[in-house]
C-alpha cells in the first residue's frame, strides 16, 4: 500500500481496538482520524443539538440515524486536513452509510486504499469493554487487564479521574453487539465483493502484536 496521502477504513466489532490501532497509525502515518464515536460523545459533552440527538441512540447502544453521521463524516471530509489521506474509525457502519461514504469519496476525487478489519471473538470483546476505563479530560484508554494506568482510577498522561463509559456497561454492550452483527457485520460480504481492497485481520494477541501486522499492511514506519 502505498503509504503517502494513505485514506483507510479501520471496521470492527465494539471493542476490537479500533481507536487503540488507529491513535497509533495516526502517529506512524502522519495522518488524522475520524472517529465517528469520539465527534458524537463530543457533541454530547458540548451539549449541542447533534449531542443531544445522538445520546438517545448511544446511551441504548443503538446507531444514529444515518444522515446525522454521513453529514458529520462529509463535513471532515471537506476538511483540507482529508486531502493528505485520512482514518475512518468506526464508520461505515450500515449498507447506507457504505454507499453514502463512496458518494462521498467521488465527490471529493478519493480513493480508499483499504479497508481494514479487526476481528475479535464475542467473549474477548465483552472483557475488554467491561475493563475499558477512560480519560474524560485527555481521551487517553486504559484497561484493568491489559494496560491500567499507574495510579488505578487517575490517568497517566493528565492526572484527571478514569470513567467507565456510559455505553460499556453490561445490557448496553450486548446490545451494542446485536446491533453490529445485524448492521455492521454484513458490511464484511459487501467489502469482499466490492474493488476496495478489505484486509481481515484475527485481532488477538497483544496490542504491539496486531499493530506490527497493521503496519506491515499499510506501509507506515
Ligand atoms: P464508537 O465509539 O465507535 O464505539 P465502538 O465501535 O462500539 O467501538 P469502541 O470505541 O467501543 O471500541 P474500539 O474498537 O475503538 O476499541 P478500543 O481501541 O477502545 O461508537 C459509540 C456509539 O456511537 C455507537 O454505539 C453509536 O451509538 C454511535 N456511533 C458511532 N459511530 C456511528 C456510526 N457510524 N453510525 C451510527 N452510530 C454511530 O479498545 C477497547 C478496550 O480494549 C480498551 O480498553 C483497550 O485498551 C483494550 N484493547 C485494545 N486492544 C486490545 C488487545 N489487543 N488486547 C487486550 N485489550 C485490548
Amino acid at each position: 500500500m502505498n503509504a503517502g496521502k494513505l485514506k483507510i477504513v479501520l471496521l470492527g466489532p465494539p471493542g476490537a481496538g479500533k481507536g487503540t490501532q488507529g491513535d497509533r497509525l495516526v502517529v506512524d502515518c502522519g495522518i488524522p482520524k475520524y472517529a465517528t464515536g469520539d465527534i458524537l460523545r463530543d457533541a454530547v459533552r458540548s451539549g449541542t443539538a447533534l449531542g443531544l440527538e445522538a445520546k438517545q441512540y448511544m446511551d441504548a447502544g443503538e446507531l444514529v440515524p444515518d444522515e446525522v453521521v454521513l453529514g458529520m463524516v462529509r463535513e471532515v471530509l471537506a476538511s483540507p486536513e482529508s486531502r493528505n489521506g485520512f482514518i475512518l474509525d468506526g464508520f461505515p457502519r450500515t449498507l447506507a452509510q457504505a454507499e453514502g461514504l463512496d458518494t462521498l469519496l467521488a465527490d471529493e476525487g478519493f480513493k480508499l486504499d483499504a479497508v481494514l478489519y479487526l476481528g475479535v471473538p464475542d467473549e474477548e470483546l465483552v472483557r475488554r469493554l467491561a475493563g475499558r476505563r477512560v480519560c474524560p479530560g485527555c481521551g487517553a484508554v486504559y484497561n484493568v487487564h491489559t494496560s491500567a494506568s499507574a495510579a488505578k482510577g487517575t490517568c497517566d498522561s493528565c492526572g484527571g479521574a478514569l470513567e467507565i463509559r456510559d455505553d460499556d456497561k453490561e445490557d448496553v454492550v450486548r446490545n451494542r453487539l446485536r446491533v453490529y452483527s445485524e448492521n455492521t457485520e454484513p458490511l464484511l460480504d459487501w467489502y469482499r465483493t466490492s474493488p476496495t481492497t478489505l484486509h481481515e485481520l484475527a485481532a488477538v494477541g497483544t496490542v504491539d502484536e496486531i499493530y506490527s501486522e497493521l503496519l506491515d499492511l499499510v506501509g507506515c514506519s
